[in-house]
C-alpha cells in the first residue's frame, strides 16, 4: 500500500463505489459515503435524459443527503463533458473519476478548483499516460468488471499499472469482499472500486428484478456484447435475452457495426423493470454476491474480512 486513499479523499474506508450510468442515484452515493465509502455519482444518462441542468440539480440534491465527500464520474466523450466539468467545479466534489476518453484538456480546471481527477484505465500505457498528463490518481479496471470493459483481468493489470506510474492506483473489476480487498493490497494498490456488489445493495434504486438477477446469476452469466465486429467497445451484463439478442446479431453473417450499436443503445437504457428487455451492466463477480446488503454492511464486512485474511497471512510475512 503506497499511498493511504482514506487520507487523500478524507473517507473511512479504502473502498469507492464507482459511477454506474443508470444505477448511481444521489441516494446511492450518500448511503456509499455515509458508510464511510467513497460515492460516486453517474453523470452520462442524466446528461442525456434532461442536459447538463438535470446534472446540476442532482448534485445538488446530492448534496442534501450527505455531508461526506463523494465523486462525479464524466464520461469524456460526452458532448456536454464540458458543461459537466464547469457544473462539478462549480458545486464541488472530492474526486472526480473519468472514462472514454482523454480528462487531460480538463485537469487545469478541475484542479484550479480543487477537485482530484482519477481517469479509469485498461493497461498500463494508458496508465502512464495519465500520470503523465496531471491525474492524482488512476483507477486500473479489468475486463471482468460489469459495463464497458478493456481486454486484460484485474490480476494481471494492476501490478503491471502499479509499476508503470508512481501515483496512487485503485482496484477495479471483481472485488466484492474483504479477501478481494487484502488481494488489491498486495498487487500493489491502495484501494478498491466497486460497482456490481453495490448494485445489489438496500440502497440501489434499480427495480429489484435486476438485483435478484444479480443474486442468482454465476459469474458465467456476466455476458459480453461488442466483442466480435470491428470498431466497438466491449460492455459485460446481465444474462438477459435482449443481451443474448444482441450477442446473436454479432454473429449473424453481414452484422454491421452500425446495426449493432441500435440493437444495443435501444437496450443499455431499457431498466424499467422488464429483465428481458435490458441490456444492463454486470461483473463476473455477481458470482460472489449472495444476498443484498445495506451500503453499511457491505463496507463493514469488507473491512472486517480484509483484517482477518491480512491477520491470517501475516505469520507467512514474519517467516
Ligand atoms: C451497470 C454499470 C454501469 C456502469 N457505468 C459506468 C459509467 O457510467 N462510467 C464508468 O466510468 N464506469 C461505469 N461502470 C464501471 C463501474 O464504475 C466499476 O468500475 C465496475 O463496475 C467495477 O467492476 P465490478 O462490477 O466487478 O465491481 C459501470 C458498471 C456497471 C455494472
Amino acid at each position: 500500500m503506497r499511498q493511504d486513499l482514506c487520507q487523500l479523499l478524507g473517507i473511512r474506508a479504502p473502498i469507492i463505489a464507482g459511477g454506474m450510468t443508470l444505477v448511481s442515484t444521489p441516494e446511492l452515493v450518500a448511503a456509499v459515503s455515509n458508510a464511510g465509502g467513497l460515492g460516486v455519482f453517474a453523470t452520462g444518462d442524466k446528461a442525456q435524459e434532461g442536459g447538463p441542468e438535470r446534472v446540476e440539480a442532482e448534485l445538488r440534491r446530492l448534496k442534501t443527503l450527505t455531508d461526506q465527500p463523494f465523486g462525479v464520474n464524466i464520461p469524456i466523450h460526452s458532448p456536454v463533458a464540458g458543461a459537466l466539468v464547469d457544473i462539478v467545479c462549480a458545486e464541488g466534489a472530492t474526486l472526480v473519476t473519468t472514462g472514454a476518453g482523454n480528462p487531460a484538456p480538463y485537469l487545469p480546471q478541475l484542479h484550479a478548483a480543487g477537485l482530484k481527477v482519477a481517469p479509469v484505465v485498461p493497461s498500463p500505457e494508458i496508465a502512464a499516460k495519465m500520470e503523465a498528463a496531471g491525474a492524482d490518481l488512476v483507477i486500473a479496471e479489468g475486463m471482468e468488471s460489469g459495463g464497458f470493459i478493456g481486454k486484460i483481468t484485474t490480476l494481471v493489470l494492476v501490478p503491471q499499472v502499479a509499476s508503470a506510474v508512481t501515483i496512487p492506483v485503485v482496484a477495479a473489476g471483481g472485488f466484492a469482499d474483504g479477501r478481494g480487498l487484502a488481494a488489491a493490497f498486495a498487487l500493489g494498490a491502495c484501494g478498491v472500486q466497486l460497482g456490481t456488489r453495490f448494485m445489489a445493495s438496500r440502497e440501489c434504486q434499480l427495480p429489484d428484478v435486476y438485483k435478484q438477477a444479480i443474486l442468482a446469476q454465476r459469474s458465467a452469466d456476466a455476458i459480453v456484447e461488442g466483442a466480435v465486429l470491428p470498431g466497438l467497445l466491449s460492455h459485460r451484463s446481465i444474462r438477459t435475452p435482449a443481451a443474448e439478442a444482441v450477442i446473436a446479431y454479432e454473429h449473424t453473417p453481414g452484422a454491421t457495426p452500425e446495426g449493432f450499436r441500435e440493437l444495443f443503445d435501444a437496450a443499455r437504457l431499457e431498466v424499467t423493470g422488464h429483465l428481458d428487455k435490458a441490456v444492463l451492466g454486470m461483473g463476473q463477480v455477481a458470482g460472489l454476491i449472495h444476498e443484498e446488503l445495506s451500503c453499511q454492511d457491505i463496507i463493514d464486512t469488507i473491512m472486517r474480512e480484509c483484517q482477518e485474511v491480512l491477520g491470517d497471512l501475516a505469520p507467512l510475512g514474519a517467516q
